[in-house]
């Protein structure tokens, strides 16, 4: 039997997908590598093509013998959510309905779901638990809390059980350099400030004057490796038959803008210059998990999400492959 891996050619993903390779598992990876790199798929078999595809899922579900999913595949960019609604329900909700399909009918009953810090929204408590009110303040976040109640509800109905992650801000890379983060074009802080050292431009930094201890928001950083054992920790949870469940997934501490930047600039030796632009839109001040739950019930431990290790690992990454950002998939 083999765990079918949706968007794992993805930076996630493919974390995911070397992880299980190295427990042995058999793995099937489908990416429509709209935003997925086949290189970063290091083994398994790859099929490409796309969630949406009657005909491609029929054939995908009829020619494997499938024991669970690993769901990662979706749009994944809170602006482009906000200019482009259609293209995040369509993919993201759409998308997954087609995968619920075929689960339905092939009576696949274990899936393991990437949710999102983004479907809490601006948060009433800090830190952030699971039972807290749920209210996205983007179309991304809106989308994966919607797919969040479709597996609630077939949960219910056609007993398929799930186990969502709701990640805070995923950072770092796997240790052997051979895969990282590369998305184009990238938004996220951390390959923003190693692309700025390797370019010797200065880093924009959104906005200086936030409630926080210096000014610039707060977020809780967790690494690629941690998340990926989250990963593999649910889908045996939902092996062993324990249920439905829903996780946050950070490492419980928060850090400024400003601490990752003067980390990096320890971690690369090399000063980095910051130019402070205008706040983002929609960013919250504060955001920072409870990993409570997950520690208790998984009993999952972040190991590698101390900020220098990032930075060190997403470094290594970044120095051997940034040739490669902006013009190549
Ligand atoms: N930032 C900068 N400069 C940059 C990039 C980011 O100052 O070039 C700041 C942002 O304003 C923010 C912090 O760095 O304060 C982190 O920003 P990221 O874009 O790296 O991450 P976000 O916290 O915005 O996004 C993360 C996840 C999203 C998720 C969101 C929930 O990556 O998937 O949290 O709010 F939707």
């Amino acid at each position: 039997m083999t765990i079918l891996v949706t968007g794992g050619a993805g930076y996630i993903g493919s974390h995911v997908v070397k992880q299980l390779l190295d427990n042995n598992e058999e793995v099937l990876v489908l990416d429509n590598l709209e935003t997925g790199h086949k290189e970063a798929v290091l083994g398994g078999k790859l099929l490409i093509g796309d969630l949406r595809d009657n005909e491609f899922m029929i054939n995908v579900f009829r020619k494997n013998e499938i024991e669970g999913i690993i769901h990662f595949a979706a749009n994944s960019l809170v602006g482009e959510s906000m200019k482009n609604p259609y293209k995040y329900y369509e993919n993201n909700v759409y998308g997954t309905l087609c995968l619920l399909k075929q689960m339905v009918e092939h009576n696949i009953d274990k899936i393991v779901f990437s949710s999102t810090a983004a479907t809490y929204g601006n948060p009433e408590e800090i830190p952030i638990k699971e039972d807290n009110p749920t209210n996205p303040t983007n179309v991304y976040g809106e989308t994966k809390l919607t797919m969040e109640r479709m597996f609630k509800w077939f949960n219910r109905i056609h007993g398929i059980d799930y186990i969502s992650l709701r990640y805070f801000n995923a950072a770092g890379a796997d240790k052997s350099g051979m895969i990282g983060e590369r998305h184009d074009p990238e938004t996220h802080l951390i390959p923003n400030i190693l692309m700025a050292a390797i370019k010797n431009e200065s880093i924009k930094m959104f906005g200086d004057d936030y409630p926080t201890r210096d000014g610039t928001c707060i977020r809780d950083y967790i690494h690629v490796t941690d998340l990926s054992d989250a990963h593999l920790l649910s889908f045996d949870y939902l092996r062993q038959g324990k249920g439905s469940n829903i996780f946050n997934i950070g490492s419980q501490q928060g850090y400024t803008v400003k601490e990752v930047i003067e980390a990096a600039k320890v971690v690369l030796d090399k000063n980095i210059r910051i130019d402070v632009v205008s706040k983002r839109a929609g960013d919250p001040a504060i955001l920072i998990a409870s990993s409570e739950k997950i520690k208790k019930e998984l009993e999952w431990k972040p190991r590698y999400s101390d900020m220098r290790t990032i930075i060190s690992t997403a470094w290594n990454f970044m120095k051997n492959h940034h040739h490669r950002y902006n013009n190549e998939r």
